[in-house]
């Protein structure tokens, strides 16, 4: 019943064993996926969009993610805790990187921090392995630079595109990272990349055949309104929690809610 480490998902790849990663951002939800048995969370940023309701995840903060990392740590038990970079918080350069993940593993209990980039990010990813830090990569579509690639898109279409994509993706494994997310390209480079690193590939919207797969969390359970192609929804939360919040109202409105059973005598 120990924890999931690092050394756990790079046995799993040279087993052929396929694995899960989901979103988490509190608490409850943390707790149900870990007693789900998903290996992997991740604090991502999309807490932005999905959490505070920005439009992008640029704007969201160290000081936003930390306490986020904090919750999802004290409930996960046996689920290895990875946490986003947010944007500005490791582009300035490998110390900048290490004192961003030193507060999301000492303020927020993660284990492992994830930031985007491939060849520009290499010396954080030296860095942050060096200091004992686990890193998870992050190429392909990278909404940190949603206003250089021109909106959210597939990316490492045609055969240049796809070249950089897999150097990008043998660099951040040199560096040493741990594992690399792919967002949103073609499912045969998606296939090439895993094929041809020793670290785990976790795809989204990439394909079937990279190691693992991760959604947030939201999207996977149908409580996100409008959702990318690549997303598969198990769950219709969104009505669910509708008809709950709808009853509610109706049961109070209407002197229904609280009866004797919900009450003290
Ligand atoms: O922030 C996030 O949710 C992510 C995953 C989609 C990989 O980075
Ligand atoms: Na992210």
């Amino acid at each position: 019943n120990r924890r999931v480490t690092v050394h756990d998902l790079a046995l799993a790849k040279q087993r052929g064993e396929r694995w899960p990663m989901l979103t988490a951002y509190d608490a409850l939800t943390a707790r149900i996926f870990d007693e789900a048995g998903i290996p992997v969370l991740l604090v991502g940023d999309s807490a932005a969009m999905v959490v505070f309701g920005y439009d992008s995840t640029i704007p969201v903060t160290l000081d936003d993610l930390v306490p986020l990392t904090a919750a999802v740590s004290r409930a996960a038990k046996r689920a290895l805790v990875v946490a986003d970079l947010p944007f500005g918080s490791y582009q300035s350069g490998p110390e900048q990187a290490l004192a961003s993940a030193a507060r999301l593993m000492k303020e927020g209990g993660a284990q492992a921090v994830k930031l985007e980039g491939g060849h520009r990010v290499t010396p954080q990813v030296e860095a942050l392995t060096s200091a004992g830090v686990p890193v998870m990569g992050h190429i392909g579509l990278t909404p940190q630079s949603v206003n250089t690639l021109g909106g959210y898109r597939v990316q490492g279409r045609g055969h240049e595109a796809a070249e950089t994509l897999l150097s990008d993706a043998k660099e951040l494994e040199r560096a040493g990272a741990f594992a690399v997310v792919l967002e949103c390209v073609p499912a045969r480079l998606g296939a090439e990349i895993t094929r041809q690193l020793t670290i785990p590939t976790i795809g989204i919207g990439a394909g079937p055949d990279t190691d693992a797969q991760v959604l947030v969390w939201q999207d996977m359970a149908g409580l996100s309104p409008k959702v990318a192609k690549f997303v598969k929804p198990y769950s219709d939360l969104a009505t669910q929690l509708r008809n709950a919040a709808t009853s509610f109202a109706d049961e109070v409105v209407s002197g229904v809610f609280p009866d004797e059973q919900h009450s003290y005598a």
